[in-house]
């Protein structure tokens, strides 16, 4: 296990203070995550595989108020409203539930990462909230603990709890509710000698039309294409886990684009269809097949958004962001290497 998941959780805070502060990154999925068995449990249908960012920290103060009658959210300054406070004080109610306490708490969510564009915003957002509300209300959660419960805030969010590369178990199916929390879970894995990067094209940084957790709903009630595409992403996560162990990025890259193309394909036969490419996203994934042609090796990789992540060895990303820079006109080009999980810092966010 590398130094960045041994030391995921430093506390500087302890419960008692009434208070604490995580910072949590992004992770985008190799093997993607797409569709759920059980929504009120956020329990998957199939397991996933994704690299958590070094860019776009989250980091979410979570203070509790023995004097207020509501929790107070507030994101990047500005009070939350609507369906976004609704989940986070929904969740908080989770967490006061196992805590067995009622107090009301003042969180504060500063994110770097633009909002609800298929950037996945919400994983590294819950895998904070996940760290500083359990550490404020005083749960003794290891790693595991707080990857289950990142989960019942956003799926994505239980690979966030880790650093480098995740497995997230879809546990077991058949087991009833209590055990099947129990068996869905994150895990850091082992990548090799890999050296990876992804470069990230914003073609359209707004918020999307349609949420993940509606598209993914309306695709497991309505595409033909959904079972079969479950049914070969365990494939691709058995061959997927073996390419890493090999450090073979050509390998991942493929796994990880026919992935992530068969995912979009069960989201174009859900009945309405549900489309998140856009024209400049179609531009940029023949950017990376020219760049592949001219034999640098670059996948893409897309979640619910337009923006294509493109996986390659770090050494090439530069070259890589040039050529998606030229394709993605008008859009922004970022480059992440593997980052650390969640983590406790001090109020100043270190
Ligand atoms: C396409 O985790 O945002 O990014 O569990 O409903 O909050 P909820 O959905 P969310 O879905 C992410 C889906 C994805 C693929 C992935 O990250 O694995």
């Amino acid at each position: 296990m590398s130094e960045q998941q041994t030391t995921m959780l430093r506390p500087r805070e302890r419960p008692g203070a009434n208070g604490a502060t995580a910072v949590a990154q992004p992770n985008i999925a190799l093997i993607k995550y797409w569709g759920k068995r059980d929504e009120r449990l956020f329990l998957p249908w199939t397991s996933s595989l994704s690299m958590t960012l070094d860019i776009f920290p989250t980091t979410t103060r979570v203070r509790l108020d023995a004097e207020a009658t509501d929790d107070a959210v507030t994101f990047n300054g500005t009070p939350a409203s609507g369906e976004e406070r609704r989940r986070i004080a929904g969740f908080l109610d989770l967490v006061r539930r196992r805590a067995g306490l009622t107090h009301r708490a003042v969180v504060d969510t500063r994110n770097t990462v633009p909002t609800g564009a298929g950037l996945a915003s919400s994983a590294g957002g819950f895998a904070a909230l996940a760290v500083a509300a359990a550490t404020a209300y005083g749960l003794d959660l290891d790693p595991t603990g707080l990857s289950r419960l990142a989960r019942r805030g956003s799926g994505s969010a239980t690979r966030s709890i880790f650093g480098g590369f995740a497995v997230w178990h879809a546990g077991t199916p058949t087991a009833p509710p209590a055990e099947a929390d129990l068996s869905s879970y994150a895990e850091p894995i082992p990548a090799g000698d890999l050296d990876p990067a992804l470069v990230i094209a914003v073609v359209n940084a707004g918020p999307k039309d349609v949420s993940s957790r509606a598209a993914m709903r309306r695709t497991v009630e309505t595409s033909p294409l959904f079972e079969p595409w479950a049914a070969s992403s365990r494939d691709d996560l058995t061959e997927m886990r073996q390419a890493l162990l090999r450090a073979d990025l050509d390998a991942v890259g493929e796994i990880a684009e026919r992935n992530s193309l068969g995912m979009h394909a069960t989201m174009l036969s859900a009945r309405p269809a549900v489309r998140y490419l856009s024209p400049a996203s179609v531009t940029v994934l023949d950017s990376v097949l020219q760049l592949r042609r001219d034999g640098v090796p670059a996948y893409a990789t897309m979640d619910a958004g337009p923006n294509v992540k493109v996986l390659c060895r770090r050494t090439d990303a530069e070259r890589v962001a040039g050529a998606v820079r030229a394709a993605a006109t008008g859009g922004t080009v970022h480059i992440a290497g593997p980052g650390p999980g969640a983590r406790l810092v001090d109020e100043d966010g270190r």
